[in-house]
């Protein structure tokens, strides 16, 4: 499906990884992108078209702060992709620090939570608001492989989150879905990983331009195939 003329996108987290590549590949499409970093003083190499904001997506009055900002501009896609993978590995085997559980839950779930909560005015003046959850097959029950606890567990829930704001802000048709990348070349994904980045974020585009509140509450990879919960 064609994306929406003047699409207005927002991508928390677009200083590198698939974030920065959303931005790049929303803005070659023709979209208004506003992406946030957490450190707007680092050259993230993102052309002068593209609107920077900041943003620690852990704190509340940050995302308080880009709402305000943003006062009176309508965000038509919201791309929740800011996130983290603390304490890899098995239970003996990762460090498991309760400081890892805060700032994974806090990152991955908490955040993007506080983003929408206030960027609802900008959602609702959108003729057509939608919500990505950047999620993560590893958070879904049927891919239990043991290991990643925090991740996985993280990732279930900023699923489950999506489900549930799917089912509260359809009276505002504000359409709501999570979506799986698959495991790509980044940062966090590794040079181990098998999907280069600029074909999951094509795929994963795709898949947003296709949300819509008729199919409001999916869970589906990059490729669209549906993602059990
Ligand atoms: N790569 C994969 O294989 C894979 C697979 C499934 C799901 N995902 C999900 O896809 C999303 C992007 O992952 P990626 O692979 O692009 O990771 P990445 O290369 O590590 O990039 C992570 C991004 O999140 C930002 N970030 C981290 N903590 C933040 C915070 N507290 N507030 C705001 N921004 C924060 C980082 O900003 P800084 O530069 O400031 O650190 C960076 O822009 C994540 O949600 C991840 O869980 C990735």
């Amino acid at each position: 499906m064609e994306a929406d003329l003047n699409n207005t996108i927002l991508i928390t987290g677009g200083s590198r990884g698939i974030g920065r590549e959303l931005a790049l590949q929303a803005e070659a499409r023709g979209d208004t992108v506003i992406v946030t970093v957490r450190n707007t003083d680092a050259d993230h190499r993102l052309p002068a078209s593209i609107r920077v904001e900041q943003l620690d997506v852990k704190r509340p009055e940050e995302s308080a702060a880009l709402a305000a900002s943003l006062d009176g501009i309508a965000i038509d896609t919201l791309v929740c992709n800011a996130g983290i993978f603390p304490s890899r590995g098995g239970i003996r085997e990762a460090d498991y620090s309760v400081e890892d559980w805060v700032q994974g839950m806090m990152t991955n779930v908490a955040g993007p939570f506080y983003v929408v909560r206030a960027l609802l005015p900008n959602l609702t003046a959108s003729r057509s608001p939608k919500v990505a959850m950047i999620s993560s097959s590893m958070g879904s029950s049927t891919n239990a492989a043991g290991g990643s606890y925090i991740y996985r567990a993280s990732k279930a829930a900023v699923t489950n989150l999506a489900c549930n704001l799917a089912v509260e802000l359809a009276p505002q048709r504000i359409a709501v879905g999570a979506f799986d990348p698959g495991w790509v070349k980044t940062d966090m994904g590794t040079d181990a990983a098998p999907l280069n980045v600029s074909n999951s974020v094509a795929g994963l585009l795709e898949r947003i331009d296709g949300l819509h509140p008729d199919n409001t509450g999916i869970f589906e990879t990059w490729m669209g195939d549906r993602m059990p919960f």
